[in-house]
C-alpha cells in the first residue's frame, strides 16, 4: 500500500512557467485591483472586466507549460499515493500529468451557468473568451468558474479530508494569506512529515520543515528525500 502524499500548491508554482504570482512585486494584484477583478461585488458591479480579466489569463494560459516541480509532482507518484490540491486556476498540474488534482479556487478553462451553477463548460483554445453576451446551450448566461473573494471554497471539505489522511504534506509555493487554503496545515496529523517550498517562505509553525528555495531547486531535493532507497 503506497503511504499518501498530499501536495498543496499555489502560485509560485507556476511562477516558472512565467504566470506571474499575485502577492510578489510585479504580481497581478500590482495591476489589477483585486475586488475589481477576482471578487462576487466586482462581478456584480462590473461583469464586462471579469469577463475579460479571465480571457486574458486564459490566452496567457496557452503560451505557458509545465514546469520542472510539477513534473517533479508527477514523479513521485511512482512510489506514492499522490494527491495535488491547488489554490492555482491554471491547468498545469493536469497537463504535466498529475493523476488526481483539487480546485479549491476553481478553474480557468471552465465557465457554468449563472441561474444553474451544477452545469460546468471546459472551454478549448480555440473557443476560451466569453462575454456578458455568451449564452450556455440553454440561453442562460455564464461566469467563469472561478471562486471568487466573498464567495465559499466548496472544495475545502475534500482537502481537509485529504490532507488528516496524509503521511506526509508538502505545501509549495503560496504565501499562506488565503483562507481556508492557508488553514490546512493544521489539518495534519501529529508526527506527520511537512515541507514547506519557497524562496520567501511565510512564517511557520517550527514542526514544518521549510525548504527556502524555488519549487523546481525544493522539488529537486524533495524527490531525492522521499524517493525509495
Ligand atoms: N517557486 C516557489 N515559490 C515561489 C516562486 C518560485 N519560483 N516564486 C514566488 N514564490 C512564492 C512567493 O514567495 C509567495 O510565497 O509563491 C508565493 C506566491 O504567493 P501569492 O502570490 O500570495 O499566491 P498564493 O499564495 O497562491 O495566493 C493565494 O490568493 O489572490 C488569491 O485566489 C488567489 O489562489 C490565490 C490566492
Amino acid at each position: 500500500m503506497k503511504k499518501k502524499l498530499v501536495i498543496s500548491t499555489g502560485a509560485g508554482i507556476s511562477a516558472e512557467s512565467g504566470i506571474t504570482t499575485f502577492r510578489d512585486a510585479g504580481g497581478l494584484w500590482e495591476n489589477y485591483p483585486v475586488m475589481d477583478v477576482a471578487s462576487a461585488d466586482g462581478f456584480a458591479r462590473n461583469p464586462a472586466l471579469i469577463h475579460e480579466f479571465y480571457n486574458a489569463r486564459r490566452r496567457q494560459l496557452f503560451e505557458v507549460e509545465p514546469n520542472a516541480a510539477h513534473r517533479a509532482i508527477v514523479e513521485l507518484e511512482q512510489w506514492y499515493d499522490v494527491n495535488v490540491i491547488t489554490q492555482n486556476v491554471d491547468d498545469l498540474h493536469e497537463r504535466a500529468g498529475s493523476s488526481s488534482v483539487l480546485h479549491l479556487h476553481g478553474e480557468l478553462m471552465k465557465i457554468r451557468s449563472i441561474p444553474h451553477p451544477e452545469r460546468i463548460y471546459t472551454l478549448d483554445r480555440h473557443n476560451c473568451e466569453t462575454t456578458v453576451d455568451s449564452r450556455d446551450e440553454y440561453g442562460d448566461p455564464v461566469r467563469p468558474h472561478i471562486v471568487f473573494f466573498q464567495e465559499a471554497v466548496p472544495n475545502i471539505e475534500p482537502a481537509i479530508n485529504l490532507v488528516s489522511e496524509a503521511d506526509i504534506f508538502v505545501v509549495i509555493g503560496t504565501s499562506l494569506v488565503v483562507y481556508p487554503a492557508a488553514g490546512l496545515l493544521e489539518f495534519v496529523r501529529r508526527g506527520v512529515p511537512v515541507y514547506y517550498i519557497d524562496p520567501h517562505p511565510a512564517q511557520v509553525p517550527g514542526w514544518v520543515d521549510v525548504i527556502p528555495e524555488k519549487a523546481s531547486v525544493g522539488m529537486a531535493k524533495l524527490v531525492k528525500c522521499l524517493r525509495p532507497e
